[in-house]
């Protein structure tokens, strides 16, 4: 390839980050041009209503809301993708592969639902596709899979990878506020969307669990393959028996290899209060990293945000722009090992918490141990939290050792056909 003293780029989207992005690149321009050997060009922003009102100090006359400006647009050789969404986005993006463009992106549903496709897409055509900001913001973590990381076997995941979920889940626990209006705070502050769903039933922690599965274990891992369990159903009274026996709870992403098997799940846990894990609060995110070489590693930082998300979606065109400044091929993109077996959620083994409501009379004890204990499960710990004399009922918390989640499911509809038991109010597994 011919060295290049000048690179054009297309842009789509001029929301949250394609602003910090476009701001970036027009004010740190002389910076970028003596760190990469060639000055980068914004050709044309792609936006769906050229008539809103636009904090962004970028010139009207870039703007359009004709995709075919950018895609269509030979002197363009790198797209930058930040509009959102599946679709119109995948499509671009496809589009902009197949007619020989580099794509730098921060979609992290267009990423876990048709990454390894684009990939290959990507490599037919002999061009590159970032990701970056697709998971954790300002975090750098593709890279690391992809580069420093790449001699390990990666173990394990574990991460606190929505900062929306675990400002909500910072908010019950250190206020005692119930979920709806921890949620509504989040949304007043602007970390919540009107529709919290995506982030509160976690379906974004888990795209973003599939990409950093796929990279970590080298294997295919789509978001259908993740167990997934949101938020909404947690209560005041766990946060507060947890912090009595040692615990935060948070919404963590886990991938595990075990003996050749991948297990991913995102659901809220229970996390020992002395580990860092339970440390991170507000919008933050913190992903660790177990390899064989390696050992424990940490990531921690903003995992949204303007400026944050735009450093790592500038440092990928960077990255790009200095190898097509000295005509060299860029970085290729990430290749998957064999496909590894994943491991079925019944399979599992972890510890788990309970919350029952039961009759406060002699012998329900007994009866909840033997149904238990007919599944295989031991109990690390039985308390008594709070009793109704006048109704005659008790609340009482169960701490199991390892069990296996089909064995404790099986359990649990057991113990709800017992006439002792009223309700089973919490049921969140114990991680760390
Ligand atoms: N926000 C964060 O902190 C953050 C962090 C990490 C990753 N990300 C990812 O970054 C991407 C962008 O997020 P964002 O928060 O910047 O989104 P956003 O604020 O909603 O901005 C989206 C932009 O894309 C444009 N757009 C959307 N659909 C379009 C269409 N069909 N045709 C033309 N233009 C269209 C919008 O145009 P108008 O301005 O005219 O409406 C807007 O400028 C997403 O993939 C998100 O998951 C965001």
């Amino acid at each position: 390839m011919k060295p290049k003293t000048s690179i054009k780029i297309g842009l789509l989207g001029l929301g949250v980050v394609g602003a910090g992005v476009a701001q970036t690149l027009l004010q740190k321009g002389p910076l970028f041009a003596s760190r990469t050997g060639c000055t980068l060009e914004i050709k044309k922003i792609l936006v769906r209503d050229i008539a809103k009102k636009r904090g962004a100090a970028v010139p009207e006359a870039l703007l359009t809301m004709d995709a075919e400006e950018i895609l269509g647009d030979s002197e363009i050789e790198i797209v930058i993708e930040l509009m959102g969404g599946e679709q119109p986005a995948h499509d671009y993006i496809c589009r902009a592969v197949s007619s020989g463009k580099h794509v730098v992106t921060a979609n992290k549903e267009v990423l876990a639902k048709h990454g390894p496709e684009l990939l290959s897409m990507a490599e037919a055509h002999g061009v590159s596709i970032f990701y970056e900001a697709s998971v954790g913001g300002g975090i750098p973590l593709i890279a690391p899979f992809r580069q420093e990381l790449i001699a390990n076997e990666i173990h394990g995941i574990q991460a606190i990878i929505n900062g929306t979920t675990n400002y909500i889940l910072t908010k019950m626990s250190q206020e005692g506020l119930p979920f709806d209006i921890a949620l509504k705070q989040a949304q007043e502050l602007g970390y919540a969307e009107a529709d919290p769903t995506n982030d509160v039933e976690a379906h974004d922690a888990a795209y973003k669990l599939s990409i950093l599965a796929t990279l970590a274990f080298r294997s295919d891992v789509r978001p259908a393959d993740i167990y997934r369990e949101g938020i909404s159903r947690l209560t005041p009274k766990d946060f507060k028996y947890a912090q009595e026996l040692g615990y935060a709870i948070k919404l963590l992403a886990i991938g595990k290899l075990n003996d050749g098997a991948i297990q991913v799940r995102v659901h809220p846990a229970l996390v020992p209060i002395d580990l860092l894990l339970a440390k991170v609060d507000g919008v933050f995110n913190a992903v660790y990293v177990e390899g064989d070489l390696v050992g424990r590693v940490l990531f921690y930082g903003q995992g949204a945000g303007s400026l944050p998300t735009s450093s790592s979606v500038v440092a990928n065109v960077l990255d790009l722009a200095q190898s097509l400044s000295t005509g060299a091929t860029p970085r290729p993109n990430i290749r998957l090992d064999a496909p590894k077996a994943l491991l079925p959620f019944g399979d599992i083994r972890t510890r788990y918490y309970l919350r029952v409501s039961v009759a406060d009379r002699p012998g329900v004890l007994a009866q909840i141990a033997k149904v238990l204990g007919d599944h295989l499960i031991s109990i690390s710990s039985f308390i008594q939290k709070e009793s109704d004399e006048s109704a005659q009922t008790a609340e009482i918390v169960i701490m199991t050792h390892l069990a296996q989640e089909s064995a404790m499911l099986a359990a649990r509809t057991d113990l709800e056909k017992l006439t002792t038991v009223y309700e089973i109010g919490s049921f969140i597994r114990v991680e760390g």
